[in-house]
């Protein structure tokens, strides 16, 4: 274990539970559900300076260089209904979207959980849910957030995708103290949403700073596509979008694809 990457960062998650550092871990939520499956408590925090195999979703490979980005997981063990733990992701989204706020106005969050700085990727954020007998023995927020990468810290596929806080705002930033703001404002959402759902004031935020408003996207989930104007999340998180023909509907899982639209 190592401290050197972080040493500004906390010792002790907001949960009161202490954070582990890591100089290199194949990956922060691959091996906090180890733990998390050996008992760990709600609220331990597992931190790598690098990720020798980070993943995102769809088992896509999440690009993790050493040192200069957050790559940390959260272990949460709400009392939830199944249908419901999926929700936690947009909790995420919207503590990093407060948590980032004053440092880099204007970002957005794209569903279901990716936070965006114009057309470019800056976050990423998978939520894993073990299931128990009443409702998820736990979930993993697993959250990647590019901080001070330069555009050459990205393989070149990425680099018209992908974006940094350093790229965005031209500055460098504390890691340790990122850590700190973004795990805070998660403990605040998370309590907030435990009480009131994303009724609460977590849907409004979000559809507040909605990348897809308006916009045009093919919505991909499992074999199906639609096609569709999102208009924005309701308060169950599902996306909300009106079809060609004129209906609205509601969808609660998949990928929303922006779509070409030619003038
Ligand atoms: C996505 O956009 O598909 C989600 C990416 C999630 C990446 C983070 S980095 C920390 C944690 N460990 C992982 O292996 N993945 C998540």
């Amino acid at each position: 274990m190592s401290t050197v990457f972080c040493e500004d960062g906390p010792r002790f998650s907001p949960w009161g539970k202490e954070i582990a550092y890591f100089a290199s871990l194949d990956s922060t939520s691959r091996y906090l559900k180890r733990e998390a499956r050996n008992g760990a408590p709600a609220g331990r925090v597992v931190v790598a300076a690098r990720q020798t195999a980070g993943y995102g979703r769809r088992g896509r490979a999440w690009h993790s260089p050493p040192g200069c980005n957050l790559y940390f997981s959260v272990l949460l063990r709400p009392e939830l209904d199944f249908f419901i733990a999926p929700q936690l992701s947009l909790v995420a989204a919207a503590a990093l979207k407060l948590a980032l706020d004053e440092d880099c106005p204007g970002l957005q969050i794209k569903w279901p959980n990716d936070l965006y700085a114009g057309e470019s990727k800056l976050a990423g954020i998978l939520a894993e849910m073990e299931p128990g007998t009443a409702g998820p023995a736990f979930v993993v927020l697993g959250i990647g957030l590019n901080v001070n990468a330069g555009r050459d810290d990205f393989p070149p596929e990425l680099r018209d995708q992908a974006t940094s806080l350093k790229i965005v705002s031209g500055r460098d930033f504390a890691l340790g103290a990122l850590l700190t703001v973004i795990l805070e404002r998660l403990a605040e959402l998370e309590k907030d949403f435990l009480r009131h759902g994303l009724a609460g004031g977590i849907a409004a935020l979000i559809n507040a700073n909605f990348h897809l408003a308006g916009r045009e996207v093919i919505l991909v989930s499992g074999e199906n596509e639609i096609r569709g104007r999102a208009l924005g999340i309701d308060d169950a998180g599902r996306l909300r979008l009106a079809t060609p023909g004129g209906e609205l509907c509601s969808v609660s899982a998949g990928e929303a694809h922006l779509r070409k639209v030619h003038s």
